[in-house]
């Protein structure tokens, strides 16, 4: 059985190295059904923080193709993903193709199997915010539509499904790849060097995330979280490892002045003493979860984010409206801030004054994910 695996996009790689291993542990143990994988890489990414560092990090192989498409409109780059995709498709003849997330490139990886008539799974299926203005939403959507397999993280996104007239039949409640790669990288992440290299105590600093254009592109609201930001690097240092989008931004709006910018975390020598924010090019998967794991609290709008903090039991305020991983509310490890200052530094204080609670509980999320998908995978006539 051969299977074409599509990533492209930072948060793909931690969903698809979960996948890869799984499947050479099927291979190795079952005589039966082997399978082939073949490594498809958009190109979506391709700074070296945003792309090969996780390839490092995560311990994948080399990609076997490279489309290289690189970044432009949502059109031009949906497009240039479905122009090369079938190329490979068409020489290559899988049995299946899989796509994780919902970045672009999952979409255009799943249109151009669909066209083609090729079976297509898709890894992380059933997440709604309901908010049709986020481009992730739409690629959710659509994708799912398509789908013959849909492997669902949560039973909130099975019912979400169902509501769409998805029939049961091609929906998975499988758990979460992406907490595979947590727990897996938990032990190796604890082994970085990243708090020594800035200056940080456990529990000692809050991490803060932003890149969603309805944030970082519109000044109004990139300074509004800003002006918030600034006062709670008053209570406590926010480390801040910017996307480039981002980091372009806060620059073009003049933002970072009250700021400490550097280029490598080496640089970061006594930052604390000219101000309390540090901001900090993308990190490397293993250093960022290092971050993750000892902050006393998380500032994000990022989607996994929200997961990974519910898994590491640490508090995060979302700076977003909605969100599609209601779990991580209900769990109550994450909370709905939006870009409002006061909201968000009076949530921030709270978190501040309060003690840690007892870990949550959440189905499945248990670092074997991949091998139930691929055990369903390898079952396939
Ligand atoms: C994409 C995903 C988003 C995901 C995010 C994680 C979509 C619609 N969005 O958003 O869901 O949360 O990745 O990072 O697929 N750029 C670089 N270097 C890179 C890549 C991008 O400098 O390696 C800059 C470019 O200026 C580019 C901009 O970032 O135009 C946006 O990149 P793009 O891939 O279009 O979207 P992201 O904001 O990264």
């Amino acid at each position: 059985m051969k299977i074409v695996l599509v990533c492209g996009a930072r948060p793909n790689f931690m969903k698809i190295a979960p996948l890869l291993r799984a499947i050479n542990k099927h291979n190795a143990s079952s005589k039966v059904n082997p399978i082939e994988p073949i490594l498809v890489h958009t190109g979506q990414h391709y700074d070296y923080e945003m792309s090969q560092v996780f390839f490092q990090d995560l311990e994948l192989p080399k990609p076997d193709v490279y489309l290289g498409v690189g970044s432009g409109t949502h059109a031009e780059q949906t497009a240039r993903v479905m122009i090369e995709f079938e190329k490979v498709l068409l020489k290559e003849k899988p049995d299946l193709v899989v796509v994780v997330g919902d970045v672009n490139s999952t979409l255009a990886g799943a249109l151009t199997a669909v066209k083609l008539h090729i079976p297509l799974a898709h890894v992380e299926a059933g997440l709604r915010s309901y908010d049709r203005t986020m481009p992730e939403e739409i690629n959710r959507l659509l994708t799912d539509q398509i789908s013959d397999y849909l492997f669902t993280p949560s039973r909130d996104a099975d019912e979400n499904l169902k509501r769409e007239g998805i029939p049961q039949e091609k929906i998975f409640f499988v758990g979460n790849v992406m907490v595979d790669s947590l727990l897996f990288n938990k032990a190796r992440a604890d082994q970085s060097q990243i708090l020594t290299q800035l200056k940080l105590a456990g529990e000692g600093y809050a991490l803060l995330t932003l890149h969603r254009p309805s944030n970082v592109d519109e000044k109004h609201s990139l300074t509004n979280i800003m002006s918030a930001i600034t006062n709670i690097s008053e209570w406590i240092p926010v480390v801040f490892p910017a996307h480039p989008r981002t980091q372009k931004n806060l620059r073009e709006f003049n933002l970072d002045p009250h700021a400490t910018v550097i280029a490598s975390p080496a640089e970061a020598k006594a930052w604390q003493s000219q101000s309390n924010m540090l901001i900090t090019p993308p990190l490397s998967y293993l250093d960022f979860l290092k971050l993750e794991m000892y902050a006393k609290f998380v500032m994000t709008d990022s989607g996994g984010i929200q997961e990974e903090t519910t898994v590491l039991n640490v508090p995060c305020l979302t700076l977003r409206d909605t969100t599609e991983r209601p779990m991580t509310i209900t769990r109550g490890t994450n909370m709905l801030v939006g870009n409002r200052p006061r909201k968000i530094i009076e949530e921030a204080s709270k978190i501040l004054a309060s003690k840690s609670q007892s870990p949550p509980h959440v189905e499945l999320w248990d670092g074997i994910t991949a091998e139930r998908i691929i055990g369903i995978l390898a079952r396939i006539e």
